[in-house]
């Protein structure tokens, strides 16, 4: 099993889009039984599924354990996709984690969910606080996009210096070049300069048409270029995956 976690400190960089994108190649394409975890409380993973906030709200109860996700997981239309909603109490989430003091609460509910879940992938609201400690404590991998930006440049920056102060087991991270459009000098100057060898997503009709229709962009457009971007990202998830597992044996 690996987690696989999508985070940022930007907002609106397309963490919730690749985090869904994702989620479907792995159950989809790969064929993975896989759990979508959306820890934000824009429930922004649950609507693109076409899924409405669950209620009573309970996902905080899952963290102080008076419940458990299986009691909170659904469904999806698509097989092997699973998810576990956001609803409102994620709003007090952080706060929440901060009262429970445990700091690797989500690693602990994450690795009981093992034997149900080859992935699980984990969309991380656009914060530094407890959610964001405890989604990196839980991650085998950390997906970041950023779109060509000096402001986004900066944001690569602080997450690593983050990681490094404050993570010293840190899972590794993989850059992703997000919104990319090769009409602009500054997206191509960022794509053959920082962002080098970086899995690209461009910015696509296709990604944005996913919010409307409220389905993943491979169940309605998979032949499009941008799809076939996502998948070459998919793969490299895959593949950084693989080599941590042979690094474990
Ligand atoms: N590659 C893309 N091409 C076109 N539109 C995109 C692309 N990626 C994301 N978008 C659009 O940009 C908006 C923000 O995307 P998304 O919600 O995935 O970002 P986010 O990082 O999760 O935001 P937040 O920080 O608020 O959680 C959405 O309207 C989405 O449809
Ligand atoms: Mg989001």
């Amino acid at each position: 099993m690996a987690v696989i976690g999508v985070w940022s400190v930007k907002g609106g960089v397309g963490k919730t889009t690749l985090a869904v994108d994702m989620a479907w190649r792995s159950a989809v394409v790969s064929g993975h039984r896989t759990l979508l975890w959306d820890l934000d409380p824009q429930a922004g993973c649950s609507w693109l599924l076409g899924h409405d906030a669950p209620s009573p709200p309970r996902m905080t109860s899952l963290f102080h354990r008076d419940a458990r996700p299986q009691e909170l997981i659904v469904e999806t239309r698509w097989p092997d996709l699973a998810l576990l909603p956001a609803d409102e109490s994620l709003r007090g989430l952080s706060i929440a984690l901060a009262r429970i003091g445990h700091r690797r609460r989500l690693a602990q509910l994450t690795s009981r969910l093992t034997s149900d879940y080859a992935r699980i992938i984990l969309d991380c609201p656009p914060v530094l606080n407890e959610i964001s400690d405890q989604v990196i404590g839980a991650a085998d991998l950390l997906i970041v996009p950023l779109p060509p930006s000096p402001l986004a440049s900066r944001a690569l920056d602080f997450i690593r210096r983050e990681l490094v102060r404050n993570h010293q087991r840190h899972p590794p991270i993989l850059p992703v070049l997000s919104m990319y459009d090769s009409r602009r000098r500054l997206h191509r100057d960022v794509h053959q300069g920082l962002a080098a060898g970086w899995p690209v997503v461009p910015m696509a009709t296709a990604i944005e048409q996913a919010a409307v229709r409220r389905m993943p962009i491979g169940a309605f457009a998979n032949w499009c270029e941008a799809s076939m971007r996502l998948q070459k990202l998919w793969d490299a998830v895959e593949a950084k995956l693989r080599l941590r597992e042979i690094a474990r044996v």
